[in-house]
């Protein structure tokens, strides 16, 4: 099928760019001490990462249970949980997984700890369990080495499959200035290495170090002691990173096909609005042409023309999202392209996996 005979809004993924994107960062990978699990909260679908996984990747990382149960249906053998699985109904799901992959979960807090070994306990299949550390974004995580070192004991005393620990410089990732960015992730990661050394320093060494977002990929990929990063946007590119990293060697493989259904002066009306499109991440913009979608309402988006854009009712336009990872989840497939041809369908599995 050609991509003129695809119903709008639909959302094309460019095979040929992904492709590109997973041997780039293969390559890089290739050279370097640490490993690559990329994050499946930007694809959200086993056809992606288990081509992730062919390229060299060791697993996948996902922001939720339910990403994980996609991830493991789907035949992913390895699978990290970079979130905490709080609570008896879903730590009951988590026990399902375990026989099934290597699953593992961070943990942040002796509640959380106790209420896994317990369960564990109860069902003979126990937890495996890194811990979260705050380096510097404010979120989840422990707030000091000696913080980390108790939760270490308590998790091997409590019986659990102590695996190490993670630091997400989230706080750092987008941050425009290259000297900055790379500066800021490098004090992220002193940090995270100062709970590897306490570890360390109490015979309680990590087998996992866990960090990184596409932003800084090569700051922590890099860094001495770290063994696996977590960046996921890379796959795709949005328009939001390759603005931020454009000197990285990765390329927008995902745009919105869309119908131009109504042209008054310079403002075009296109058919795709915040149910299929998302704007926090600032304005998304035109693949061929530069136009900005300046604003979206549920089903319209206003795209702002250049003086050149003679677009009219009927034409078909593309647009890259700002941020991929919503946009993506609003969707229930992507539309496989090699170039201008349709080549497959993929479901996307994982969208609206929120518990
Ligand atoms: C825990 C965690 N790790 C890694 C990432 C990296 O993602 P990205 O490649 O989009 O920067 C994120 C992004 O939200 C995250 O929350």
């Amino acid at each position: 099928m050609h991509r003129d005979q695809i119903d709008t809004p639909a959302l094309l993924l460019d095979l040929e760019a992904m492709e590109h994107n997973i041997a780039a960062m293969a390559e890089y990978f290739a050279g370097q001490e640490a490993n690559l699990r990329p994050h499946f909260k930007t694809p959200k679908c086993v056809e992606v990462a288990s081509r992730q996984v062919a390229a060299g990747a060791i697993g996948i990382t996902c922001a939720k249970l339910g990403e994980a149960e996609v991830a493991v249906d789907g035949g992913i053998e390895s699978v990290l949980i970079a979130n905490q699985v709080v609570g008896q109904l879903k730590i009951q799901r988590l026990l399902d997984l375990l026989p099934r992959a290597e699953v593992i979960v961070a943990v942040e807090n002796e509640a959380n700890v106790r209420e896994l070994a317990e369960a564990g306990r109860a069902s003979g299949r126990m937890p495996r369990v890194i811990i979260e550390t705050d380096v510097g974004m404010g979120r989840c995580g422990t707030r000091s080495p000696a913080e980390t070192v108790q939760l270490a004991h308590l998790i091997k005393e409590q019986g659990l499959e102590y695996r190490g620990v993670m630091g997400y410089e989230g706080h750092c990732v987008l941050i425009p200035d290259a000297e900055q960015r790379v500066a800021k992730a490098s004090e992220a990661m002193d940090v995270l290495m100062a709970h590897v050394e306490a570890l360390n320093e109490s015979g309680l060494n990590p087998e996992i170090v866990s960090a990184g977002g596409t932003g800084t990929y090569d700051v922590t990929g890099s860094r001495p002691g770290v063994t696996e990063v977590q960046a996921g946007s890379y796959v795709f590119m949005d328009g939001l990173y390759s603005h931020v990293r454009a000197d990285a060697p990765f390329r927008p493989a995902l745009s919105i096909l869309s119908t131009i259904i109504a042209r008054h002066g310079d403002d075009a009306i296109a058919d795709v609005g915040m149910k299929s499109l998302t704007n926090e991440f600032g304005p998304p913009r035109g693949k061929t042409s530069k136009f900005k979608v300046s604003s979206l309402s549920e089903e319209h988006a206003h795209l702002d023309l250049q003086p050149e854009d003679a677009m009219k009712p009927g034409d078909r336009v593309e647009i890259y999202p700002s941020h991929n990872d919503t946009t993506i989840n609003l969707h229930e497939e992507y539309y496989v392209m090699r170039g201008d041809e349709l080549v497959d369908v993929w479901k996307i599995a994982g969208a609206r996996k929120y518990r």
